[in-house]
């Protein structure tokens, strides 16, 4: 395995740093905190937390199990770290049943400050990375086992890949997916011929009846992010990298269970030792994060995300071992920072991609990773599944989040002509209006009326050109609020 650049043993500033000073809203918080030899820098500020890992690292060699049912594959009193050989094995096994995704350089690296490559994994045909590691793990299945098949849970990309590598290696397939699971998912699996079983009420539970079926039918449970074949087979996108990339300053990877960092770091650091490993978290869902603090993986509760794929509540064992000596940064980010990337990746690259695939860029957009100006970075784009409802969402709560859909109320004259003036400034100003209605039923003042209004501007310096027309014009006006960590860094880079 390649030499790792740090080790970890942190403790975290959750809510309560434990060295610290709290300076005003937009200013960080910096910790560092101290167990045994090791230290850790932790940031907090608005757009979300950094963890810098410190130089040393004591990874303990085994972990409680606390009650769980044991996947022999990912036992925590015997956690096992994958090699970089497993990886080219991998990538040999793989190469024909798996698209080489491309790696352009982004059309818009000049904007961001930084020379970046954008690695295109969810064009995968199942739309996610996670075919890498489905396919290995069923290459490597005895021939006993390829008869009988295998079994896991998943809310979706892990089962959908999954079952489409099964249908075309002709191995038997059960995935239980919670009934929270979206029906396209589910309905793909039913398509490539997968023994669907839609039960439990989250992951959790889904996870149990799948362990249970495995025992009772002899199949092999493959968790998605802590089997080692399936680590090793994410991987392969590491190697794809270095290829496309020579020597890249960094890799940025979204982080839910672990497995995918920890192969994509096996293989890069052993390559690339210099190559910066960040990992981005949603801050819905920090579960690495907390296994840091925790030294050990822990439960994290997990709230609704954008990034669904990335909202598992305990990491792996296996990919914790393998992921933790590797990674050089943690980066939590908020969510609007998630849906601004979505936007920007569907109209800058013309790339649809999923809350979690977009995480990777959130962290650059939230100014969480300025070292990194000049560079030459890789952000892994790993997902495109994404329902059509929640993205036509995350595109408005983008818009919304970069001050270009502005939501205002304002009580205008009733008088014939007043609503028409009100438009007229909106037009001089060259604002589209997207939704507008007036009410005059709950007012104090008989001769004004409410008018609200949901409007689209250029970009946040049009937004507040409008507002201070508005108020210049209106006594009373009220604007629905930003999202507070893109507000503040607008004015700290001295556009409003
Ligand atoms: C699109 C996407 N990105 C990233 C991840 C995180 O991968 P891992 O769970 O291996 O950390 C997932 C996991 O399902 C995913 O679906």
């Amino acid at each position: 395995m390649g030499g790792g650049s740090n080790g970890v043993e942190v403790q975290m500033a959750n809510e309560k740093p434990t060295n610290g000073t709290k300076s005003p809203a937009n200013a960080s918080t910096v910790t560092t905190t101290t167990n045994g030899a090791n230290k850790a820098i932790i940031k907090e500020n608005l757009n979300g937390k950094i963890v810098i890992p410190s130089a040393s690292c004591k990874i303990p060699s085994q972990f409680e199990a606390n009650g769980e049912i044991i996947d022999p594959h990912c036992d925590p009193k015997n956690p096992q770290k994958i090699s970089f050989h497993d990886i080219t094995s991998a990538a040999f096994l793989i190469k024909d049943g798996i698209e080489r995704t491309p790696c352009p350089r982004s059309t818009t690296s000049d904007s961001y400050g930084m020379d970046l490559y954008l690695k295109k994994d969810f064009l995968q045909y199942t739309g996610s990375f996670k075919e890498r590691g489905a396919r290995y793990a069923l290459l490597s299945l005895s021939d006993e086992q390829k008869k009988i098949g295998v079994i896991s849970a998943s809310l979706g990309n892990h089962a959908q890949a999954l079952s489409y590598h099964g249908w075309k290696l002709n191995i038997p397939v059960t995935v239980v997916m919670p009934k929270a699971a979206p029906i396209m998912k589910i309905q793909k699996c039913r398509n490539y011929k997968a023994n669907v079983i839609v039960e439990g009420k989250d992951m959790g539970e889904a996870k149990a009846l799948a362990m249970k079926m495995a025992k009772e039918q002899k199949m092999l449970y493959i968790n998605g992010y802590d089997h080692p074949h399936i680590m090793a087979g994410q991987g392969t996108i590491g190697l794809e990298i270095l290829e496309q990339v020579p020597n890249p300053d960094a890799v940025i990877i979204p982080v839910g269970g672990g497995g995918l960092i920890a192969g994509i770091a096996t293989a890069i650091k052993a390559l690339s030792p210099k190559t910066k490993i960040i990992g981005v978290e949603s801050a819905k869902c920090p579960s690495f994060s907390n296994a840091m603090e925790n030294n050990g993986p822990i439960h994290t509760p997990i709230k609704n995300t954008l990034a669904d794929g990335l909202a598992v509540p305990k990491v792996g064992y296996n990919a914790f071992v393998t992921a933790l000596p590797l990674i050089d940064k943690m980066v939590v980010v908020k969510e609007e920072w998630i849906a601004l990337a979505i936007l920007r990746l569907v109209e800058e690259e013309k790339c649809v991609v999923e809350g979690a695939g977009a995480s990777g860029l959130a962290a650059i957009l939230a100014g969480q990773l300025p070292e990194l100006k000049g560079k030459k970075v890789v952000v892994l784009l790993c997902g495109g599944n994404i329902d059509t409802t929640v993205f036509g969402r995350c595109l408005e709560r983008g818009l919304a989040a970069e001050g270009r859909l502005v939501k205002f109320n304002v009580e205008v004259s009733d008088r014939p002509g007043g609503i028409h003036e009100l438009c007229e400034i909106l037009s001089e100003l060259g604002v589209s209006i997207k939704d507008i209605m007036h009410e005059r039923a709950w007012l104090k003042d008989i001769y004004t009326v409410e008018v609200k209004v949901v409007c689209e501007t250029r970009d946040w310096a049009h937004s507040t050109e409008l507002k201070e027309e508005l108020k210049r014009h209106y006594s009373k006006v009220q604007f629905s609020e930003e999202p507070l960590a893109i507000h503040e860094q607008m004015i700290n880079q001295g556009k409003k």
